[in-house]
């Protein structure tokens, strides 16, 4: 292999330092800073967990209230940026409108822009932040033909969310609370994952010295992909085509045979080779939310036996492949209201968090220098050209 080491999809190649979080697949556990993800899921906010990710510690009641407030104070987009939206197709996928949105900020923030300035670069994670949920809601709006909500600070940023997506002229919606702990949790589950396909892009995008904005658009667009974020999505459908769980079994077949291209979604991952954590909290919570609502809801029992067939055949267990962060949250995500194709822009609101603070991360680094992968050659070797007549 020459002078270059070759890892196809870098399953083992530590592309950088980081003191986010540790990951051991092997045990199923996650560490955001040192804290479980059961703990942080439990017991705290994802405001907190986004000023831990971002900070190191865990904030005091003061710093905890001083930086929502000043999330808050960051929530409106430009007036002007709506107009971008209304240049999409009326029934564009959220996800499009949030790639070009999003990298579209770029063209508003001149000042947040200085990456070699460090309050600068606070400055553009608090406004990327405080802004996803109004633009993934105003993205959920427009692709279903009803006006923009604007933010509403006396609320939580959560509820808030909640409110610009599910509020329509005529009715201001005010989510229950159990609705809100359900989608804070949801939040904080999804907020960072160490080097992932799209924060090794957001890194990559960043190591040369693109702007904050541009490079979060660059991981929105890779977190795009049923691989990734558009797994949860992927999982839902999956689940409703199931639909009964006596068709379990010939979907359990489909995925053992290699000469059919399909997988179960929402299960399996590259670094979990054991129950990923954030799953079992997300089933605890798909309950929780199901009973609070009163939904009885098909998809919950086809989700909850599948599992369970597939954690006792010999071809999952054998490949170590365990429900994922995305085979219970469609379940919850569709009770709450949500259709399906918002789930990976939820995902992408939640990871933005991971994304600035591991792009913070990178900038600070003095061992930081362009990524610049190489290769391995397999083209022709040296030939001389061919005049078109010769040909
Ligand atoms: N269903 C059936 N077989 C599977 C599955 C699955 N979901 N996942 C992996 N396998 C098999 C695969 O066919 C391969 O078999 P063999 O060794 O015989 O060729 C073996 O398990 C290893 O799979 P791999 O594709 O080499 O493993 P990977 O680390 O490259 O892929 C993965 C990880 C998450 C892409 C994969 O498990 C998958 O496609 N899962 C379904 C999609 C999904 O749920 N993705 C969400 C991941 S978690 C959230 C996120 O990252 O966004």
């Amino acid at each position: 292999t020459g002078m270059f080491t070759y890892d196809p999809g870098f399953t083992s190649t530590a592309s950088c330092e980081s003191g986010l979080t540790y990951i051991d697949g092997d045990a199923g556990v996650l560490l955001h800073r040192g804290y479980p993800i059961g703990q942080l899921a439990e017991q705290s906010s994802f405001m907190e967990v986004c000023y831990l990710l971002l900070n190191g510690e865990l904030p005091s009641k003061s710093e905890l209230a001083d930086f929502t407030n000043t999330i808050t104070r960051h929530t409106m987009i430009h007036e002007q940026l709506t107009a971008f939206f209304r240049g999409f197709r009326r029934d564009a996928h959220p996800m499009a409108i949030m790639v070009g949105v999003v990298g579209a900020l770029s063209a508003f923030y001149h000042d947040s822009t200085d990456i070699n300035d460090p309050e600068q670069r606070r400055i553009a994670s608090h406004r990327l932040i405080a802004k996803m949920p109004t633009i993934a809601a105003m993205a959920h709006k427009y692709s279903v033909g009803q006006p923009f909500v604007y933010p509403r600070n006396d609320l939580s940023y959560t509820a808030n969310f909640l409110r610009m997506t599910f509020s329509v002229p005529a009715e201001d919606y005010i989510p229950d609370p159990v609705i809100v702990d359900a989608m804070d949790k949801i939040f904080i589950l999804h907020a960072d994952h160490e080097q992932n396909a799209s924060t090794s892009t957001v890194r990559l995008a960043g190591s040369s010295g693109a702007n904050p904005f541009a490079c979060i658009a660059a991981g929105i667009a890779c977190l795009w992909g049923p691989a990734h974020g558009g797994a949860n999505e992927a999982a839902l459908n999956m689940l409703r085509e199931i639909g009964t769980v006596d068709r379990i079994p010939e979907y359990i077949a489909r995925a053992k045979n290699k000469d059919d291209p399909f997988r179960l979604m929402g299960f399996g991952h590259r670094v979990y080779k054991n129950y990923d954590p954030r799953a079992t909290v997300m089933q605890k919570t798909a309950k929780d939310v199901l009973e609070k609502l009163g939904v009885n809801d098909p998809i919950f029992d086809v989700a909850k036996e599948l599992e369970q067939i597939a954690l006792n055949d010999p071809y999952f267990v054998e490949k170590k492949l365990y429900p994922n962060v995305d085979f219970y949250s469609g379940v919850i995500l569709s009770a709450i209201g949500f259709p399906t194709e918002m789930f990976t822009v939820l995902f992408a609101l939640a990871r933005t968090v991971g994304w600035v603070a591991q792009w913070n991360e990178m900038i600070s680094d003095p061992a930081q220098k362009i990524g610049r992968p190489r290769q391995l050659y397999t083209g022709p070797t040296e030939r001389d050209y061919v005049p078109v007549d010769a040909r």
